[in-house]
């Protein structure tokens, strides 16, 4: 393959940052600086190093979003901003799909992924991945509304609950269904005023900035593999 062409295809960078890249002599084939960009490389056989970090090489891509309100959760749609618009164009890849989604109002944790197999266990029943949400409620939560979402509430699976101070609690779902927290919490008689998606499974939002998106590490692809059987 073309040296510019694996490193857009493997980096986020586009064929032109990466010629530039090349032409810069940031980039090394083994131990020689390569100074071509349409030498052809072999990946199996030698390591390419970008600023002398080798380059992973990517069977699929996973990005990490913190939606904002407001944004839809989808890649296309003719009126509202949808998670694609936040992706930079050099990391966006045609094959990406959301694993689970979040209400246009909601806010967190969303992944992009390109691997539908992926995407198909982490939104399954059966594979029972934690979402964890942090939501603001008009009137604060007792502990009635702890035993009844422990119990489960109305035919959603038992979940737990846990009071924040102020009107504000964390809630620990293994299922994804349209509207369930609002649902969950209009059951005991509390409206959501904001809901923030934190966890999914075991990648954190962390302190990633609203609109924000990054690549998982290596380490996150691992255990969000491992999570669901993969
Ligand atoms: N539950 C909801 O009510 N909305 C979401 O976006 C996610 C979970």
């Amino acid at each position: 393959m073309r040296l510019d062409r694996l490193l857009a295809s493997q980096g986020p960078w586009s064929r032109k940052e990466a010629k530039k890249l090349i032409k810069a002599g940031r980039v090394r084939i083994g131990e020689r600086v390569a100074r071509r960009p349409e030498e052809r490389v072999d990946p199996d056989a030698t390591p390419v190093f970008v600023d002398d970090e080798p380059i992973r090489y990517r069977a699929h891509w996973h990005l990490l979003v913190h939606k904002p309100p407001g944004v839809l959760s989808a890649t296309r749609d003719p009126r509202y901003p949808t998670v694609r618009d936040l992706v930079p164009e050099a990391l966006w890849r045609e094959a990406f799909g959301l694993a689970g989604r979040l209400d246009k109002d909601a806010e967190g944790l969303l992944l992009l992924t390109t691997d539908g197999e992926l995407a198909h266990r982490l939104t399954h029943p059966r594979w029972k991945v934690e979402k964890v949400y942090e939501v603001e409620l008009d009137a604060p939560v007792g502990e009635d509304a702890v035993r009844a979402f422990a119990a489960g509430v109305l035919d959603f699976a038992p979940a737990e609950l846990v009071p924040l101070p102020g009107a504000r609690a964390r809630v620990t779902l293994m299922e994804g269904k349209h509207h369930q927290v609002k649902r969950m919490f209009r059951a005991v008689g509390r409206r959501v005023l904001r809901l923030v998606r934190v966890r999914f499974g075991p990648l954190e939002l962390g302190d990633l900035a609203p609109g924000a998106v990054r690549l998982l590490s290596e380490a996150e692809e691992t255990v969000l593999y491992r999570a669901v059987g993969l």
